[in-house]
C-alpha cells in the first residue's frame, strides 16, 4: 500500500487548521498510519528540505518551520502521493484552486499550511526520517 508523509506546518497548526486537514484526507478514504504534534529541531529541518539546501530562502525555511510546532503524519491508500498533492494544491497558495487546502486556507508561499511528500523517494524518505516502527500501525483489513 503506498504511503506519503504529510505535515501541517506551524502556520497551520497555530490557526487550528490541524483538524480540518485531517478530515479532509480521512473522507478522500485515506488511512492516518501515524501521527504527532511535535517541534522540529534544526537540524531536522535542514536534512527534511536537504534539497532546497542552495535556494536563496532556505534560511527562512528552516527558521519557519522550527518556530512552532507541527504535525506530522504520515498516510496510506492508493496513489496517496499524488491525490494528496492534488488535494494540498500548488505550493503557492496564491496558484493554488478553490477546493484545494492552500486554495481554501492559504496567501503565503513560505506559510503555505501543510508539506506532502512529492515522490515515492521522497516518501520513503521523509516517513524513515520523522517516524520509527513503533510510531506506525497496521491495519488488519483494508478497507
Ligand atoms: P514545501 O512543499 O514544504 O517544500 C519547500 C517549501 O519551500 C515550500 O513548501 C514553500 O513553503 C517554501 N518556499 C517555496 N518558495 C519559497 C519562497 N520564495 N520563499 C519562501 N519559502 C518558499
Amino acid at each position: 500500500m503506498e504511503q506519503t508523509f504529510l505535515m501541517v506546518k506551524p502556520d497551520g497548526v497555530q490557526r487550528g487548521l490541524v483538524g480540518e486537514v485531517v478530515k479532509r484526507f480521512e473522507q478522500k478514504g485515506f488511512q492516518l498510519v501515524g501521527a504527532k504534534l511535535m517541534h522540529i529541531s534544526s537540524q531536522l529541518a535542514q536534512q527534511h528540505y536537504a534539497e532546497h539546501r542552495e535556494r536563496p530562502f532556505f534560511g527562512e525555511l528552516v527558521e519557519f518551520i522550527t518556530a512552532g510546532p507541527v504535525f506530522a503524519m504520515v498516510w496510506q491508500g492508493e496513489n496517496v502521493i499524488a491525490t494528496a498533492r492534488q488535494m494540498m494544491g500548488a505550493t503557492n497558495p496564491a496558484d493554488a484552486a478553490p477546493g484545494t487546502i492552500r486554495g481554501d486556507y492559504g496567501v503565503q508561499v513560505a506559510m503555505n499550511i501543510i508539506h506532502g511528500s512529492d515522490s515515492p523517494e521522497s516518501a520513503e524518505r521523509e516517513i524513515g526520517l520523522f517516524f520509527s516502527e513503533e510510531e506506525k500501525v497496521a491495519y488488519e483489513k483494508t478497507i
